[in-house]
Parts: structure tokens; C-alpha cells; sequence
């Protein structure tokens, strides 16, 4: 054989292969998610995520630290609410579980950036993402009130909020309000793309958001969708958001790509709870070896264009590129 194209050449060593590679996965690009429940001394595992616990605010301090000093930059915090209503009254409460964390933990790591996801589906008894009027997610009401929680969560020092409702003009709406109260300077991490997914179900466990009735398919978007997820994404941009996100990941890496080339705009990916609980328990079973797929999937999100990734994995990754 006389070839003159021979692609191994560059494969010959490792060396050779670090100076090629096109897309390194970097702790800084990591964003370790938080689920903070009332009590008091509280660390408890989800039985669907394996690794991932449960923290009351004492401890989320701890937690904190320890992912700050393995050099993830942020975090984003979920709450667990002490009580639910027909209109999640603790989601934009000044003393909800939420705000008290944000405050707790930015009095003793100031410097972490504190992401907070702005729902109402865990502080809901319908465990809707919004206010219910006859069974169905009523738009214009419920972007009132997750403005309302948004604004709550700047007050408490939230350093960006993440709407992740799915509702009409929320972005816009959050916007206005933040900009009227002086917090001119709180981005917008919008949940823009965010697909209606079977793989959120460990988060519905941990997070206790699962709907009580029907599905979130009136307001989340259809897996088989991604010109409308361009659509969504444009409409988020227009209205003022700083960083958008596509989420689920792994079954979407086209949409990440598509939207990364069409808007060059910061972009994130939710490598969400269910592609979290897949690969752990693989590789419990001895399916699958744990920390390459794990590598192997993460690297592939990077690669489709995501900016930052949000994920359980965040601190088991900051482990495994430390010892390299
Ligand atoms: C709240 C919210 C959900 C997730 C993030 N924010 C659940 C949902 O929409 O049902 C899922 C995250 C995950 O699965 O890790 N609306």
C-alpha cells in the first residue's frame, strides 16, 4: 500500500494525542446543582442518585466549601420546601428555604457563584411549574409570581438567576422586574430549550416536584423538536437573556450544536438527574466503567458546544481530572 493520508500518525502517542485534542473538559466549566431541605444536620442520599444528598442549611455550608476548594466555580441551588400550596407561596417568600440558603452560603464562601433555579413546581401541591386554573398552567399568572421568586432571590445575593419553568415571556418579565429594583447587574441563566423528559425523574425524587396530576407537556417542549427550540431560544435572547441552556444533554448534543452555531451566545447544558442515575448504575452493575463513560459523555456535550455543564458529576470530575 502507497497511502499518503495516514490519520494514525497523529494518534501514534499520548503525547501526541494531548497536543491534537480539540476539546478538554476543565473543572471551570462545571456547575455542581444543590438540593437544600429544612432541618438540621440533614446530609441524605437519594436513593436514585447515588452520591448526590440532600443538605440543611447548616451542612450545605460545608458542601459548599468542599466544592469550592476542588475549584468548581458555581452552583445552582434547588430548595425543598417545609410546606407546599395551590400557589408555591414559599418559592418568592423572603424567608424561604431558597433565600435563607443563598444568604447562608454567601456570608461564608462569598466567592462561589450561586446560581438559583427559579421554579414553583417544588413549592406547588399540584407540583406544577405554575399557578393551576382549570387544570391548566395559567401563562400570564405564573410569570408574575416566578418574577416575584426571581427578585426574591436577587435580594437574598443570588449571583444569576435560572428560570427553568418553561413559561411565555418569563425571561422578559424577570428581567423588567430585576432592572426596576436596581439588580441591573443579576444575569439570566435562561432554561431555554427545556425538553418535556423521562430523564428528570431521580431530580423528581430528590427535589419532590413530580406533577400530581398530568404531565409538564403544555409547557415543556417535545423531544421530537429542535427548529423550535431555535425558536425558544431566540425569543429568551430577545428578552434579555444573559446564558441560555439546553437541557436534557445527552439525547440532545444536535440541539446544543445547532443552538451554538446559530447564536454564539453562552451556552449551557443540564446533564440532568436521569443521565446522572444511567451511568451510576451501569456502573454499579458492572455494566459500564463509570468514570470513562461518565468522561466520555461530559467530553461529548463540550464537544457539541456547550459553554458551562451543569451536573451531578461535577465533583466526582474535579476529583478524577485532579489526579490525571
Ligand atoms: C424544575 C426543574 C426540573 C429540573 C431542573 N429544574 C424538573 C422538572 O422540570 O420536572 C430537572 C433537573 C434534573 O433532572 O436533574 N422545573
Amino acid at each position: 500500500m502507497d497511502l499518503v493520508k495516514r490519520p494514525r500518525r497523529l494518534r501514534r502517542s499520548s503525547a501526541m494525542r494531548d497536543m491534537l485534542r480539540e476539546t478538554t473538559l476543565d473543572v471551570k466549566d462545571l456547575i455542581y446543582p444543590l438540593f437544600v431541605v429544612p432541618g438540621e444536620g440533614v446530609r441524605q442520599e437519594v436513593a436514585s442518585m447515588p452520591g448526590i444528598r440532600r443538605f440543611s442549611i447548616d451542612t450545605v455550608i460545608g458542601e459548599v466549601k468542599e466544592v469550592e476548594s476542588m475549584g468548581i466555580p458555581a452552583v445552582l441551588l434547588f430548595g425543598v420546601p417545609s410546606f407546599k400550596d395551590e400557589i408555591g407561596s414559599e418559592a418568592y417568600a423572603d424567608d424561604g428555604i431558597v433565600q435563607k440558603a443563598v444568604r447562608a452560603i454567601k456570608q461564608s464562601v462569598p466567592e462561589i457563584i450561586v446560581i438559583t433555579d427559579v421554579c414553583m413546581c417544588e413549592y406547588t401541591s399540584h407540583g406544577h411549574c405554575g399557578i393551576v386554573e382549570d387544570g391548566y398552567v395559567s401563562n400570564d399568572k405564573s410569570v408574575e409570581l416566578i418574577a416575584k421568586t426571581a427578585l426574591s432571590h436577587a435580594r437574598a445575593g443570588a449571583d444569576v438567576v435560572a428560570p427553568s419553568d418553561m413559561m411565555d415571556g418569563r425571561v422578559g418579565a424577570i428581567r423588567k422586574l430585576l432592572d426596576e429594583e436596581g439588580f441591573i447587574n443579576v444575569p439570566v441563566m435562561a432554561y431555554s430549550a427545556k425538553y418535556a423528559s423521562c430523564f428528570y425523574g431521580p431530580f423528581r425524587d430528590a427535589a419532590e416536584s413530580a406533577p400530581q396530576f398530568g404531565d409538564r407537556k403544555s409547557y415543556q417542549m417535545d423531544p421530537a423538536n429542535s427548529d423550535e427550540a431555535l425558536r425558544e431560544i431566540a425569543l429568551d435572547i430577545e428578552e434579555g437573556a444573559d446564558i441560555v441552556m439546553v437541557k436534557p444533554a445527552l439525547a440532545y448534543l444536535d440541539v446544543i450544536k445547532r443552538a451554538k452555531q446559530t447564536f454564539n451566545i453562552p451556552l449551557a447544558a443540564y446533564n440532568v438527574s436521569g443521565e446522572y442515575a444511567m451511568v451510576k448504575a451501569a456502573g454499579r452493575m458492572g455494566f459500564l466503567d463509570e468514570k470513562a463513560a461518565a468522561m466520555e459523555i461530559l467530553t461529548s456535550i463540550k464537544r457539541a458546544g456547550a459553554d458551562m455543564i451543569i451536573t451531578y458529576f461535577a465533583k466526582d470530575v474535579a476529583g478524577w481530572l485532579a489526579t490525571r
